[in-house]
């Protein structure tokens, strides 16, 4: 069995169809773009497998369970972690703060954090580790207000790696960034544990086609394509929908 798989899957908003018949499975170190229109359903469906939205219908299995029902926080515990939005950074807490906060969160601590997180030699070593990683170490105390916006970006990254997730879904990890910073979380991406199967949404065709093995298409609701990135230029119904100009 899979090691994450979304099984018919059906979501209306009033009469609209966002999510239609939607069927795919990942396996550990898969990295896969999931693109299609504005609109398509991207979100949404990101949105029914964190389960922050009840399905129609459908099903969403992670390591042979069924996971439809669960809160958003026990799929989390479980292992299913979407990226944290600069939205959802605290603007006066460090990087080291919010770390912090993510591994104690991980470790069943949440509780203990300001008070205690500097005084345990591991979640310290942990959080040195996954700053250094992103290159965040010099960034350690200084409040999220006061660093850039490409730094807080890699900053929920860092979130994402302190949760040790086994399945992570990007919602357009590198959005409103320039392309020098683009790069650093291509970077960080690349840092991610090899094990861990990672589903991306993204518009910059370029970059999908650099970090992706395998590429799914989303127009109206439904899965159009499911290929690798060299087909998904060439396919008909691709390019009708949405690639355009691009596949020319
Ligand atoms: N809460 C909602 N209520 C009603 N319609 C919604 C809601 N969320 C999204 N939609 C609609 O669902 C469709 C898909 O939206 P979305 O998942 O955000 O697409 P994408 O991320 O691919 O741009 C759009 O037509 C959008 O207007
Ligand atoms: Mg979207």
């Amino acid at each position: 069995m899979s090691l994450f798989s979304i099984r018919n899957l059906n979501k209306h908003f009033g009469g609209l169809a966002v999510t239609d018949h939607v069927s795919f499975s990942l396996e550990k170190g898969n990295r896969v773009a999931l693109i299609g229109p504005n609109g398509a359903g991207k979100t949404t469906l990101v949105n029914l497998v964190t389960g922050h939205i009840k399905p129609d219908s459908g099903e969403v299995f992670l390591d042979n369970q069924n996971i439809t029902s669960l809160s958003p926080s026990a799929r989390v515990k479980a292992g299913l972690v979407r990226s944290f939005q600069v939205t959802r950074l605290f603007s006066e807490m460090t990087p080291e703060e919010h770390v912090a906060l993510a591994i104690l969160q991980r470790r069943g601590r949440s509780g203990h954090i300001f008070a205690h997180y500097r005084a345990m030699p591991e979640v310290m070593a942990e959080l040195r580790d996954i700053l250094g990683l992103l290159n965040l170490d010099a960034l350690a105390r200084i409040p999220v207000s006061d660093i850039a916006y490409g730094q807080q970006r890699l900053l929920e990254i860092a979130l994402v790696m302190a949760l040790r997730p086994k399945v992570l879904l990007l919602d357009e990890p590198a959005a409103g960034l320039p392309s020098t910073d683009t790069v650093l979380i291509e970077k960080a991406l690349a840092q991610l544990p090899p094990d861990l199967a990672v589903l991306m949404i993204e518009h910059d065709m370029d970059f999908v086609f650099r970090f992706a093995q395998r590429v799914i298409v989303l127009a109206a609701g439904a899965v159009i394509f499911d290929g690798t990135p060299q087909a998904v230029a060439a396919d008909a119904r691709v390019r009708e929908a949405y690639l355009g100009s691009y596949a020319a």
